[in-house]
């Protein structure tokens, strides 16, 4: 049985015998904390030599010799010299230094647990002397931790405010691991309609969460009173994690709560995601730049059609460009934005496509010219939400 404990080692000074691929693995970590370290070996591999020329740790090029371990607080014996290992690890024992041995687990007074992190969390695993096990042990906790499904919110420490956090165009596998992992955390969340709306149902009974869409809002504006209530409840003292589809600041409204959240005092996280812009066409295969073929792509919001004077977009001007258009929230505007496309010089049999729900289950896309695009969308009756890609990277799908 062994008793595990935390060493503190910073300014402390460990000794490290032994320079190759054993070393190698170790230093990070014992650099990390803080630790003097001291190698003291006649060659390195050349990472252990960068660790040395970089100053993170002291190498003495010599063999180990008598000595070396009396003002050590932990060594780490990893020659290939068995009759060197013994004699430093017997110094070990003389002098009460804790010592691992990598050549003889059985003779050592300290062994190294399978590690790793997330988020201030260290994770140490000893399975007896079953190493791939305790790596395989680590790797599970972190994993969970990373991603969420191990829930293990912080009750000490855990800061104040919000995170806006960007959940992805809907497939929960596309949230990032920082989002998920503050989700698992939240006692509230807020989420749009859009985005990973399944993972809401992995949230334990205690998490408060409320649909932004029903959010009564009286005489205020939806969005005011979807930032009233990040202030509330963030100021009520919880953990409040607004969930947002695609990125919080591709036509997410993010900007407005965070400053709402700053105005009010609070603090917020924002967690990137992955924007439907890029990654609706990538779930179906098109890519939007493609060499040869497109080296610009833009992203245009369509909520308002063109010739609307609350548009802030020259439509004229990117229909001279060769690059790949993206629009979002275009649909009930298709007609008119490939009217003003064909009308200010984009060909009219410029490849287009529309993709539904895309990276869901309920996933769809039509493909048709750009000039008829608006009347293959009719028919093929595609419906909000859904993306619009316009240029020649669309024929790159394979289709
Ligand atoms: C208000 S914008 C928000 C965009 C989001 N912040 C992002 O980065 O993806 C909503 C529009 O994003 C697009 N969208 C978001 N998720 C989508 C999905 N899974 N499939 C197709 N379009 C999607 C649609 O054009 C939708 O009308």
């Amino acid at each position: 049985m062994t008793y595990p404990v935390g060493l503190r080692l910073e300014g402390k000074k460990v000794v490290v015998l032994g320079g190759g691929q054993v070393a190698q693995r170790r230093l990070p970590a014992l650099i990390a904390a803080g630790a003097d370290v001291l190698l003291v070996s006649p060659d390195a591999t050349p990472s252990v030599e960068a660790m040395a020329t970089g100053g993170e740790i002291r190498w003495e090029r010599r063999p180990y010799r008598d000595g070396d371990l009396a003002d050590a607080w932990y060594a780490l014996v990893t020659t290939s010299d068995p009759d060197a290992n013994a004699r430093a690890s017997a110094e070990a024992e003389a002098h009460r230094v804790w010592c691992v041995r990598s050549d003889d687990a059985g003779a050592a007074t300290a062994w190294t647990p399978a590690t790793g992190r997330s988020d201030g969390v260290t994770v140490a695993v000893l399975t007896g002397r079953d190493p791939r096990r305790s790596a395989a042990v680590r790797d599970a906790v972190v994993e969970g931790l990373h991603t969420g499904t191990l829930a293990a919110p912080r009750h000490r420490d855990r800061a104040p405010g919000v995170a806006l956090v960007g959940g992805g165009p809907g497939d929960p596998d596309l949230i990032t691991v920082r989002g998920r992992r503050l989700l698992a955390e939240a006692d509230v969340v807020i989420a749009d309609r859009l985005g990973p709306r399944d993972l809401l149902d992995e949230l334990p009974p205690h998490v408060e969460v409320i649909d932004a869409a029903k959010i009564p809002y009286g005489r205020y504006m939806a969005q005011e009173a979807i930032n009233n209530a990040l202030i509330e409840h963030a100021k009520a003292g919880k953990a409040v994690v607004r969930l947002k589809g695609g990125d919080p600041f591709v036509f997410g409204r993010g900007t407005e709560e965070v400053e709402a959240l700053a105005a009010a005092g609070l603090t917020c996280t924002v967690v990137p995601g992955v924007t439907s812009a890029i990654s609706v066409p990538g779930a179906v295969g098109i890519p939007v730049t493609h060499r040869g073929v497109a080296h610009e792509f833009t992203v245009v919001s369509g909520h308002v059609a063109p010739d609307d004077e609350r548009s802030l977009t020259n439509w004229p001007a990117l229909a001279q460009t060769r690059g790949t258009l993206v629009v979002l929230m275009g649909v009930e505007r298709a007609a008119a934005i490939a009217d003003a496309l064909i009308a200010h010089g984009r060909p009219a049999d410029t490849p287009a496509a529309a993709i539904q729900e895309g990276t869901t289950a309920a996933q769809r896309r039509v493909d048709a010219p750009l000039s008829e695009l608006a009347a293959v969308i009719a028919a093929e009756d595609i419906r909000p939400p859904a993306v619009i890609v316009i240029g020649d990277v669309v024929k790159r799908s394979g289709r």
